[in-house]
C-alpha cells in the first residue's frame, strides 16, 4: 500500500478570505538538499498563463541551483515537472495526454521522477484523479508550495511514497528565490498574486489565494537590477493588476507603481492582467504620460452585455467600459487594445451575444482572445445551467472571431508605410532570412535581416505589409 501524505486539497479552504496579514518568506536553501541534482537533468513543462511561466522561471532556477541541468528532450529526464493550468477543461485535457505519454516513458527509465504542479493539484477532483489513476507520478504541489520544491524533491528520492503537498490558503509571498528567466532582454515581474474578484465562472481565486501584493521597494528594487543586467522589457504580473496595493497601502495604487517604475529607464514597460472594475484614472494618467509604459492595453470585457456582466460578477457595466476606453483612446492616441471574450456563458441569448459584438465595432479591438464558456467544478457559474449547445457555442465563436479578425487587421494596417521600432526576439518561422519582434504597440512584427546579431536590440522596421495576426516590414536605415 502506498502512503499518501497530505489529503487532497479543499475548494471551500481555498475560497476563505479571512484578515490575517500577509506573510513574506523569504527562500533559503537547507544545506542538506544541495547537491541533490548533481550531474541529473530535468525539464519544466509549463501550460498555463504568464503567472504560471513565472513560477516555471522560479522552478528552473531552484532545480539549477540544486545542481541539476536542463535535459535536451522535454519529455525525459530525471525530473520532469509539469506545470499546468485549470482555467478551461481543454487546458486540463492537454496535461492528462502528456501524462500518459510520460508513462511510457518511466518505463525505459524508472529512476525518472515525475511531478505536476500549478493550478491543477489545487483541484480536489484532479488531485484524486492523479492520485488513483496516474500511479507513475511521484510528486504533486501546488502554487504555494513552488519554494518547498527542494524538501520535495528530497522526499521524493528518499521515499518510496507519492509526495504530496498542496495548500488550500489563502498564500503568502515568496521573496528571494532564484529564478532562470527564459530570455535576455524580456522579464515577467510579479507585482501581486491570487485574485479575490470571484468572477462567477473562474476557478483562479480558489487556485491562486488571495489578491496580495508585493512590497513596493521589491517591485522596484528588482527592475533596477534588470535594468542593470541589461533587460530592454518588463511585463508586470497579477490576475488583476489594477488592484495593485489595495491589500497594502492607503495611498499608493497601480498608477503609482507605474509611475515609479517609469523612472527607472527600462525600455518598455508592459502590464497584464487589468480588470476594468478597478482601472482607475490615476492608470490612465500613467498610460498617458510615462514615456516606457508602451500604449498597448490587455483590458479583457468577457461579455457585452450588462445583464451576462451581472451573472459573471464582474462588476462593471457597459457604459464604464465604454468610458473607459474612450478616455484611453482620447488620452493616448493611436493606443492598441486588446481583451478576452467567452462566448455561451449559461442563458446567453442571441442578443446578448449580439451585444457582445456591437461592443467589438465599438472598440475596434486590435486583437482578442475569445474563449467557448467551460464550466469550472465548484464555481458559482458550474451550478447555473450549461444550456447552450456546443453547435450553437461554436457558432457564436466563429461570428465572434470573423468580427475579431476583421479588426485586428484594421489594427495592423493603420501601420503600413511607417517606421516602427522593433523589440527582437530572434529568428521567424516565416522564412530564414527572417527576424521578428515586437513594436512598441504589441504588433508582432516579421522582418528581413542578414545580420541575425540583433536579437534584444530595438531595430526601426519601415512596415510594408498587414496580416490578421502580424506586420511585415523591412530594417529602416535613416
Ligand atoms: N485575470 C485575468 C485573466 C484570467 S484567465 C482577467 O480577469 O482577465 C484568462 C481568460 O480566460 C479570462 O479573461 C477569461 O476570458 C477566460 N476564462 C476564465 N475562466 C473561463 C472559463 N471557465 N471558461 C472559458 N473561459 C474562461
Ligand atoms: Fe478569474 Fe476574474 Fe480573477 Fe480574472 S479577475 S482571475 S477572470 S476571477
Ligand atoms: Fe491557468 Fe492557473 Fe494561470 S488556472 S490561467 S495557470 S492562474
Amino acid at each position: 500500500m502506498r502512503k499518501i501524505k497530505l489529503s487532497v486539497p479543499s475548494l471551500t479552504e481555498a475560497r476563505n478570505r479571512r484578515k490575517e496579514e500577509t506573510l513574506k518568506v523569504f527562500y533559503s536553501l537547507k544545506d542538506e538538499y544541495k547537491g541533490i541534482g548533481n550531474g541529473k537533468t530535468y525539464s519544466v513543462l509549463t501550460y498555463g498563463c504568464q503567472g504560471n511561466e513565472a513560477d516555471s522561471e522560479v522552478m528552473t532556477g531552484i532545480l539549477e541551483e540544486l545542481g541539476y541541468t536542463q535535459s535536451d528532450d522535454e519529455y525525459n529526464a530525471d525530473v520532469v515537472l509539469l506545470n499546468t493550468c485549470a482555467i478551461r477543461q481543454n487546458a486540463e485535457n492537454r496535461v492528462w495526454g502528456v501524462l500518459g505519454r510520460l508513462k511510457g516513458m518511466k518505463k525505459t527509465n524508472p529512476d525518472m521522477i515525475i511531478g505536476i504542479s500549478g493550478c491543477m493539484p489545487q483541484e480536489p477532483e484532479a488531485t484524486q484523479k492523479i492520485m488513483e489513476s496516474y500511479p507513475h507520478i511521484d510528486l504533486i504541489f501546488g502554487t504555494h508550495n513552488i519554494g518547498n520544491l527542494p524538501k520535495l524533491l528530497y522526499e521524493a528520492y528518499m521515499s518510496k511514497s507519492k509526495v504530496i503537498e498542496v495548500l488550500s490558503t489563502q498564500g503568502n509571498i515568496l521573496e528571494g528565490a532564484p529564478v532562470k528567466r527564459a530570455l535576455k532582454h524580456k522579464a515577467w515581474v510579479n507585482i501581486m498574486f491570487g485574485c479575490d474578484e470571484f468572477c462567477t465562472y473562474c476557478i483562479v481565486p480558489y487556485t491562486r489565494g488571495k489578491e496580495r501584493s508585493r512590497d513596493k521597494e521589491d517591485i522596484i528594487k528588482e527592475v533596477m537590477e534588470l535594468k542593470e543586467e541589461g533587460y530592454k522589457e518588463i511585463t508586470l504580473l497579477g490576475q488583476n493588476v489594477n488592484a495593485y496595493g489595495k491589500d497594502k497601502y492607503d495611498d499608493y495604487s497601480f498608477g503609482d507603481l507605474l509611475m515609479d517604475l517609469d523612472k527607472i529607464g527600462i525600455d518598455r514597460i508592459k502590464y497584464t492582467t487589468s480588470h476594468p472594475r478597478d482601472f482607475d484614472e490615476k492608470t490612465i494618467n500613467a498610460m498617458a504620460t510615462c514615456k516606457h509604459v508602451i500604449p498597448w492595453l490587455h483590458l479583457p470585457v468577457q461579455s457585452g452585455d450588462d445583464d451576462i456582466l451581472k451573472s459573471m460578477n464582474r462588476k462593471y457595466n457597459m457604459e464604464r467600459y465604454h468610458y473607459i476606453i474612450d478616455e484611453l483612446k482620447r488620452r493616448v492616441p493611436g493606443i492598441a487594445i486588446t481583451t478576452d471574450i467567452i462566448v455561451g456563458f449559461p442563458n446567453e441569448t442571441e442578443e446578448q451575444f449580439e451585444h457582445t459584438l456591437d461592443l467589438v465595432r465599438y472598440c475596434e479591438y486590435d486583437g482578442a482572445y475569445t474563449f467557448v464558456y467551460s464550466p469550472r467544478e465548484g464555481t458559482p457559474a458550474a451550478k447555473m445551467p450549461d444550456n447552450i449547445s456546443a453547435e450553437e457555442k461554436d457558432q457564436r465563436l466563429y461570428r465572434l472571431n470573423d468580427l475579431i479578425n476583421e479588426y485586428a487587421l484594421k489594427g495592423n494596417e493603420r501601420f503600413i508605410g511607417e517606421v516602427v521600432e522593433v523589440l527582437v526576439d530572434g529568428d521567424s518561422k516565416n522564412g530564414e532570412d527572417m527576424m521578428c519582434g515586437y513594436t512598441r504597440h504589441n504588433k508582432l512584427c516579421h522582418f528581413k535581416a542578414d545580420n541575425k546579431d540583433i536579437v534584444g536590440q530595438e531595430v526601426k522596421v519601415k512596415v510594408t505589409e498587414a496580416k490578421t495576426w502580424f506586420i511585415v516590414g523591412e530594417l529602416y536605415n535613416e
